[in-house]
């Protein structure tokens, strides 16, 4: 696990576009895993304004959410269909056909969404770089601690915590949807290459669990461990409660220096 603390969240936006930019320079036509929530739009916003400027072009790429609610349509503005084309689509030069949640229309089984989903992702060659947050109580997608750290995409029930985290996005008198569709843990594992992003100090507890914690499901983002290529950027105030903060920052630096000798080793295929 690559951990790479920055004094602020800017700087933590900036080095997760500029992986993006490094894949897209390596892999045109990747497939990414997308995130919603508060921490990502900092990355969002940097690779639109390197759209614009020409430095990047999702044309060729294809994508997939890690979640979507369940119970509101996708064209209600708190889907995160909304949110994603709001924050991130609508803003480059991605197909719109080639972006995919896992949503469930109107009458159809939610049950049968998941297989659906992860049948897709396998027919386009598995995601190359899967974005993600991580919620207060550890949680990535919507797994929520005591999910299976094996687990596939599927209908998950959110915790209090989580519903409490999200409410702030919905009016007092507006529907919140309790259930969402998630991709699972096993999921999220199979992609290539992992790039968490947590910033600000309620993320610390999580944070500290996610990377010096033992692996369990009450912290799911603690299977990342297991995973072979993970990134993880985060602000100082995300960091603090780190107890080897000193060696990640070592362990940055050499990086850096065998990167500037060598060229990116850590570059995707
Ligand atoms: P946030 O959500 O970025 O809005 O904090 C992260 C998450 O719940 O995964």
């Amino acid at each position: 696990m690559e951990v790479v603390i920055y004094p602020d969240a800017e700087r933590v936006a900036r080095h997760g576009a500029g992986l993006v930019e490094a894949m897209l320079k390596v892999k045109p036509d990747a497939v990414f895993g997308f995130a919603t929530g508060r921490t990502p739009i900092a990355l969002y916003r940097r690779l639109v304004e390197r759209h614009r400027t020409g430095a990047v072009s999702f044309a060729r790429t294809t994508s997939f959410n890690l979640d979507e609610y369940l119970g509101i349509p996708a064209d209600s503005p708190q889907s995160y269909r909304s949110f994603m084309d709001r924050e991130f689509f609508d803003h480059v030069d991605i197909e719109r056909e080639n972006t995919h949640l896992p949503a469930c229309a109107e009458g159809e089984n939610p049950q049968r969404v998941g297989p659906a989903y992860e049948a897709r992702i396998r027919a386009a060659g598995g995601i190359d770089l899967q974005i993600l947050g991580i919620g207060h109580n550890g949680h990535i997608g919507f797994n929520e601690p005591s999910s299976s750290l094996a687990s596939r995409t599927r209908v998950k029930t959110l915790t209090r915590r989580t519903l409490e985290a999200n409410g702030r996005l919905f009016a007092a008198d507006e529907f919140q949807p309790r259930l969402a569709i998630t991709m699972g843990i096993g999921t999220i594992m199979e992609a290539r290459r992992i790039l968490l992003l947590a910033t600000g100090a309620a993320k610390a507890a999580a944070v500290a669990g996610l990377v010096e914690g033992p692996v369990t499901a009450m912290c799911p983002a603690s299977a990342l461990q297991w995973h072979e290529r993970v990134t993880v950027l985060l602000d100082e105030a995300a960091a603090a409660q780190l107890r080897y903060r000193e060696y990640y920052d070592l362990a940055h630096r050499e990086n850096r220096a065998l990167k500037e000798r060598f060229g990116d080793f850590y570059a995707p295929e």
